[in-house]
């Protein structure tokens, strides 16, 4: 099941790759800063098209789509391209994050950053991978680690909370850093070269892919209250190793 996800990813990342004046694809603008391009919808109907033949029972949710579902047992949650901005400046760095969920429990996921070509993968209870060997979560605490967070300028109304809780991570750990796609912020987490991500207001098509791949790792995925997150709606979220994680809920 994972391969022919992982071959239609591979198979739509080379859209990502071929394209040109990205800034000038942009076909619709919601606010001041929320784009969408031609690319972002050429990958989600490849996506759809193309695992719809090897999951024909499944339905699917994108970030470019209206997403009208009547809630099958299996249902895909796609982000063609999370980091559009990144990929408008050709800031090379935008992921592909496929989730194959279950009765709303993701049992597979892949994420796809083209310019590096990591494949991030993970089947529920069956390990987490990068380009095929295995991952796992650090062992660093975020006092000696690293901090990623997330915040979307198209929500002002989560910038100034996040800017206050940054300040005081900033102050706590090693480091910051922002990737501009929280797709590959929960990866880069799940395989260990950074302790903490945060965001709030993530939409599931952001993280329901990157979830699975952290929890498979042996990090932990949970919104801000300690629960589980939950893919119907958008979450304040933290993805960290278990001790960061500790250390990172004392400032919140
Ligand atoms: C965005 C990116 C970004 C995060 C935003 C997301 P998009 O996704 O993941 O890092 O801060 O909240 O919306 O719009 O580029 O697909
Ligand atoms: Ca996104």
């Amino acid at each position: 099941m994972i391969n022919r996800i992982i071959e239609t990813v591979k198979e739509a990342g080379k859209i990502v790759l071929s394209a040109h004046n990205q800034e000038s694809a942009v076909t619709a603008k919601e606010g001041k800063k929320n784009f969408v391009t031609k690319y972002d919808v050429a990958v989600q109907d490849f996506l759809f098209k193309e695992l719809a033949k090897d999951f024909p029972e499944a339905e699917f949710v994108g970030e470019e789509s209206e997403n009208d579902f009547e809630s099958k047992a299996l249902r895909f949650i796609i982000d063609p391209i999370d980091g559009t901005t990144n990929f408008m400046q050709d800031f090379r760095c935008s992921c592909i994050s496929v989730a194959l969920c279950k009765e709303n429990n993701v049992i597979a996921g892949v994420v796809y950053n083209p310019y590096t070509n990591e494949i991030f993968s993970a089947e529920k209870g069956k390990g987490a991978y990068l380009n095929g060997a295995p991952i796992t979560v650090s062992e660093r605490l975020l006092s000696d680690g690293l901090a990623l967070f997330g915040t979307s300028p198209y929500h002002p109304e989560n910038t100034d909370a996040t800017f206050a809780l940054l300040r005081k991570v900033f102050d706590f750990s090693r480091d910051i850093r922002r990737s501009g796609s929280a797709a590959y912020d929960i990866c880069t987490v799940a395989c260990g070269r950074c302790e903490v991500f945060f965001e709030k207001g993530l939409q599931p098509w952001d993280i329901a892919a990157g979830t699975l791949i952290l929890e498979e790792a042996g990090g932990k995925a949970l919104n801000y209250d300690g629960e589980e997150i939950d893919f119907s709606k958008p979450n304040d979220v933290v993805f960290a190793n278990p001790k960061a994680y500790e250390e990172f809920i004392t400032l919140l």
